[in-house]
């Protein structure tokens, strides 16, 4: 065809769309799925609420549904370069399910760390599809992590948590986009943070955007975690961390430091939410702005709401808040407070379906 739209330009997946900006081994060839490039959706809901103007930053819109494909085409690429033949994670998930698919692709054997019992059915699905080993450790995420880094260190076998900084060159591409999208930085930037890692990227990007004069501002860092998982609230690791929000029930999050300075020199904070909020901003998240988030993605969207009712205000400041994972992970979760999914039951009969919808 020679007429006409087409060919379009794709989007080239955040290495080959940032590399100059990213601190990564010359000439590295990318394994790449085309992550990145994810909407910045306007959420007229909390614009509404806020009297600002809050944005979602979607990023369930990456190839194995999270954020967390940003830092794996990087870490996966090096890894590949540097001629690892297997990689190794702790997850909660997420982590696991894109470290799968990533070193499908690049032909590296992945070897997966998951705490007994509290992996969500879609992501379990997703590793083991992509065809990763399976170790289920009896402790939480944080023995997983620290064996994933002993199992890195004595064997031959890359680590691609992000303790690994390459994956932190790869996340902090979501600040570039957003910036690259309002044309600055926003006044604040919202996400739940777990293990701490995207926190810490994001604040390199936007840094790193200032240094360059490519935005002409930082965002203020606003961090939720789960009230049974706040160790970067309380200052104390949780020994035991329990939320429904498994993907960020950490206790003794591995970025800690990032974290902490990246909430300080933006002048922001972290703040816990509880469970129960957590589930209900999922809810209205999904029924008000049409965006189906797991339960951990929502605790930015959760963390903005009890700010609110709590009288804090957003008003006239631009705010964009990650979510940073699909609902369609952990749809028992998601369930859960829904006692009976479907509300009638009727014979394929246009009169009957309309009596039962109460439009007869
Ligand atoms: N949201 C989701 C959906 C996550 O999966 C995670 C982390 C976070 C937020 C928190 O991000 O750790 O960078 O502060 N999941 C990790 C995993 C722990 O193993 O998939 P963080």
């Amino acid at each position: 065809m020679t007429s006409g739209p087409w060919p379009r330009r794709q989007w080239l997946g955040v290495i080959e769309e940032y590399r100059d900006l990213l601190e990564l081994p010359a000439g590295l060839e990318a394994v790449t799925l085309r992550e990145g490039g994810t909407p910045l959706v306007h959420s007229e809901w909390l614009t509404g609420l806020t009297g600002g103007q809050v944005w979602l930053k979607v990023e369930a819109n990456n190839p194995t549904g999270s954020f967390k494909d940003r830092g794996m085409t990087a870490a996966i690429s090096v890894a590949r370069h540097e001629g690892a033949q297997a990689v190794v994670c702790a997850s909660t998930g997420n982590t696991s399910a894109s470290m799968a698919a990533y070193a499908a692709k690049a032909g590296l054997k992945p070897l997966v760390l998951i705490p007994e019992g509290k992996i969500a059915a879609g992501k379990m699905a997703q590793a083991v599809v992509h065809g990763a080993q399976i170790i289920m450790v009896r402790g939480n995420f944080d023995h997983c992590l620290d064996l994933a880094r002993g199992l890195a260190r004595d064997y031959p076998v890359a680590l691609v948590n992000s303790v690994n900084p390459v994956r932190l060159q790869g996340q902090k591409t979501a600040s570039f986009e957003i910036v690259d999208f309002l044309g600055d930085a926003p006044d604040y930037h919202l996400l739940p943070v777990g293990n701490a890692g995207n926190i810490a990227a994001y604040w390199l990007g936007y840094q790193q955007y200032a240094e360059l004069g490519r935005a002409s501002r930082k965002p203020v860092m606003r961090g939720f975690q789960a009230e049974g998982a706040a160790p970067l609230v309380t200052g104390e690791p949780f020994p035991d961390p329990e939320t429904k929000a498994t993907a960020i029930r950490v206790g003794n999050p591995a970025s800690w430091h990032l974290a902490e300075m990246a909430a300080k020199e933006s002048e922001g904070r972290f703040a816990a939410v509880s469970d129960a909020q957590i589930l209900a901003a999922q809810v209205e998240l999904a029924r008000r702005d049409g965006v189906f988030v797991e339960p951990a993605s929502a605790a930015g969207v959760a963390g903005m709401l009890a700010e609110l009712a709590a009288g804090q205000s957003y008003a006239g400041k631009t705010v964009v808040i990650t979510v940073t994972g699909h609902g369609l992970k952990d749809t028992a979760t998601a369930l859960e407070s829904f006692g009976d999914i479907v509300d009638n039951v009727v014979d394929a009969d246009v009169e009957a379906a309309a009596a039962a919808a109460g439009l007869a």
